[in-house]
C-alpha cells in the first residue's frame, strides 16, 4: 500500500474508533476529540503502519488500533506540553488549545484520560496477547518516567539554565526520540521481526526521532505562527538546538544527522529502506 493509502485508513479509522466518552458533561467528547480533528502530521502512526506494510501487510488492518493508540499519547503529550505550566501555547495544529477553549482542568483531563485509554486500544486490539504485551511493554517504557515524560521533566526544569551538547542530546532522545523509535519497533512487533531487526529499527528510530526534534527547533527558530500552526519564537530561553548551536549550526547538524540515517537505512530489507526514505524525504525536505 502507497503512504497516502495507509494515512488514509488511518484517518478513516481514527474518526471511527476514538473511545466514546459519552456523558452529561457539556464538553468532554467534543474536547476529546478537539485535537485529532485538528489534524497533525501522523508521523509516528504511519512509521508503525510502514512496517507492518512492508513485512505483514494482511496485519495493517488489525495494527490500527496500535497506530491510533500511539497517536492518543502523542496527542496527550502536546495538550500537556502546551499547558500555561508547560510551554504556556495557546494554538496547537492550527486549532486553539483546549485549555484556552475551556480550562486547564479540561486540558489536564483529557491528556490524562489519553494516556490510559491508549493503553485500552493496544489491550483490545485484534492481535495476539503476547505480542500485545510486547507492544506494551515497549510503548510504556519509551512514554513514561525513563521516556517521554523524564524528557519534558527535564525540558522544563532545566528550562532557564544552559545544558551542554550531551545533555541537550539525552533530553531530546527521550522528549521525542523514544516515542518515534517505539512507533518503528512496535511495526516489527507486529510484524513478528526478530528481536536483532526490531532493536537495528528502534536504534534508527533514535536518530530518525533526534532529527525530528532538531527539525522542530528550526521551525521554533525560523517559521512563523501560521506556517507552523503553533506558537513559534517559543523557544528563547529553552534548550534548544537552535539556541546551543546557532541556526546554521542546527540546519548542520540536521543534514548530518540525514546522512548518518541514510547510512544506516543500507542495512533494512529493500521494500522499509525504499519507504522510510521517502517518509524522510517527505518530512525532512
Ligand atoms: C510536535 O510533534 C512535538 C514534538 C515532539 C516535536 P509533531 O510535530 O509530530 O506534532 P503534530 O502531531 O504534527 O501536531
Ligand atoms: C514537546 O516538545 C515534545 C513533547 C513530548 C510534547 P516541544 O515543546 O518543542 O513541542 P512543540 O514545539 O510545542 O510542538
Ligand atoms: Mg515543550
Ligand atoms: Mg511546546
Ligand atoms: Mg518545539
Amino acid at each position: 500500500m502507497r503512504s497516502e493509502a495507509l494515512l488514509h485508513n488511518f484517518e478513516v479509522y481514527l474518526e471511527q474508533n476514538l473511545p466514546a466518552v459519552k456523558s452529561f458533561h457539556p464538553h468532554f467528547e467534543e474536547a476529546f476529540t478537539q485535537m485529532f480533528k485538528a489534524g497533525g502530521k501522523r508521523f509516528r502512526p504511519l512509521l508503525l503502519l510502514e512496517v507492518v506494510d512492508s513485512y505483514a501487510p494482511l496485519l495493517v488492518e488489525n495494527s490500527l488500533p496500535v497506530a491510533l493508540a500511539v497517536e492518543m499519547l502523542h496527542t496527550y503529550s502536546l495538550i500537556h506540553d502546551d499547558l500555561p505550566t508547560f510551554d504556556d501555547a495557546s494554538l496547537r495544529r492550527s486549532t486553539e488549545t483546549l485549555h484556552v477553549t475551556y480550562d486547564e482542568v479540561t486540558a489536564t483531563l483529557i491528556g490524562d484520560a489519553l494516556n490510559t485509554d491508549s493503553f485500552y486500544m493496544i489491550a483490545t486490539a485484534p492481535l495476539r496477547d503476547d505480542v500485545k504485551i510486547a507492544l506494551i511493554k515497549t510503548f510504556a517504557k519509551n512514554s513514561g518516567g525513563e521516556g517521554m515524560v523524564l524528557g519534558q521533566a527535564i525540558d522544563c526544569f532545566f528550562e532557564d539554565k544552559k545544558l551542554s551538547l550531551d545533555e541537550l542530546t539525552f533530553l531530546h532522545i527521550h522528549k521525542t526520540a523514544k516515542l518515534i523509535a517505539a512507533s518503528l519497533k512496535m511495526g516489527a512487533i507486529i510484524a513478528n521481526l526478530s528481536e536483532e531487526n526490531q532493536n537495528l529499527l528502534y536504534e534508527i528510530g533514535l536518530k530518525i526521532g533526534l532529527l525530528f526534534q532538531v527539525q522542530d527547533d528550526i521551525i521554533d527558530a525560523t517559521q512563523t505562527t501560521i506556517e507552523a500552526g503553533k506558537p513559534t519564537s517559543n523557544d528563547t530561553v529553552k534548550n534548544s538546538f537552535t539556541n546551543l548551536l546557532g541556526i546554521d549550526g542546527a540546519y548542520k547538524e540536521k543534514q548530518r544527522l540525514i546522512e548518518e540515517i541514510y547510512a544506516d537505512f543500507t542495512s533494512l530489507e529493500s521494500d522499509l529502506k525504499q519507504r522510510l526514505t521517502i517518509m524522510i524525504e517527505k518530512y525532512f525536505k
